[in-house]
């Protein structure tokens, strides 16, 4: 009789977490302070997270930093973003060295100020060797723009005969995709109470565990991180099939 160990009834460790990290300018409001003060404080709550999947072992965090959309937010609010980014990255570029971060972006990097890109480049780059934990930032990133701009280097694929239109399936169109090389994600948090994607990740989402929380991003902590895995667990995924 084969006996079944105790591991084999564990529910499998998420690989992937992708966070919505959403609530910085309600952080603010109801300090009386100005929506950029909500930002600032916002970057403390992702060196938590960073620490906590390092701490935990996930091999792969992707965190939603600046939307497509948000490039229709006041000016001011814009370039508080870019210049905190630009401070961030400066701030812990070493830190993520020595903590075996690997770096990468998904969005319009282009349309980002050139020191933004230069810098995100930069942390790319010293960041290739690791392997600890791929750190997946999306910087105006919009879930439908990076679709349509992979059928669109699909097409041309097509037009110049590398591919043939009829070999085509949803596995070799991933390999269009920015994510291309990270798995999909088991699990997407948003926090703030909100419940939508607003456009994160729109294909690799089709079967990720949606966990919302009440806390306003600048407030969350490992405990929170911890939380959310907990809530992670008690998920049934099913993928289309019956439950085992
Ligand atoms: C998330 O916080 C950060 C970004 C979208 C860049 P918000 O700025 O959306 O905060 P709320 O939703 O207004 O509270
Ligand atoms: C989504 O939050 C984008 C990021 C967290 C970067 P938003 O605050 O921009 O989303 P909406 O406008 O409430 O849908
Ligand atoms: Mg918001």
């Amino acid at each position: 009789m084969e006996v079944v160990g105790k591991k084999d009834l564990l529910p499998e460790a998420p690989k992937h977490i992708a966070i919505i990290m959403d609530g910085n300018g309600r952080w603010a409001g109801k300090r009386a302070m100005s929506r950029l003060k909500g930002h600032e404080q916002g970057a403390k709550a992702v060196r938590e997270v960073i620490k906590g999947c390092r701490e935990l072992g996930i091999p792969y965090l992707t965190l939603f930093a600046f939307s497509s959309e948000n490039w229709r937010r006041p000016k001011e609010e814009v370039n508080h973003l870019m210049g905190l980014f630009k401070f961030f990255f400066n701030k812990e570029i070493n830190e993520l060295v020595d903590a075996g971060v690997k770096v990468d972006f998904i969005g319009n990097i282009s349309k980002l100020p050139d020191d933004v890109q230069k810098l995100s480049k930069e942390l790319v780059e010293r960041t290739s060797h690791n392997s600890a934990l791929t750190l997946t930032i999306a910087l105006s990133y919009g879930g439908r723009a990076e679709i349509v701009e992979s059928a669109v280097r699909l097409a041309e694929d097509i037009a110049s005969g590398k591919v043939s239109a009829a070999d085509l399936s949803e596995g070799s169109f991933e390999g269009y995709l920015e994510t291309k090389d990270i798995p999909d994600p088991d699990m997407i948090i948003r926090t703030s109470g909100e419940k939508r994607l607003s456009n994160f990740l729109l294909w690799q989402s089709a079967y990720s565990e949606l966990i919302f929380q009440d806390v306003l991003w600048p407030d969350y902590t490992r405990n929170d991180l911890q939380d959310a895995i907990n809530e992670f667990y008690s998920r049934n995924r099913r993928y289309g099939a019956v439950s085992g």
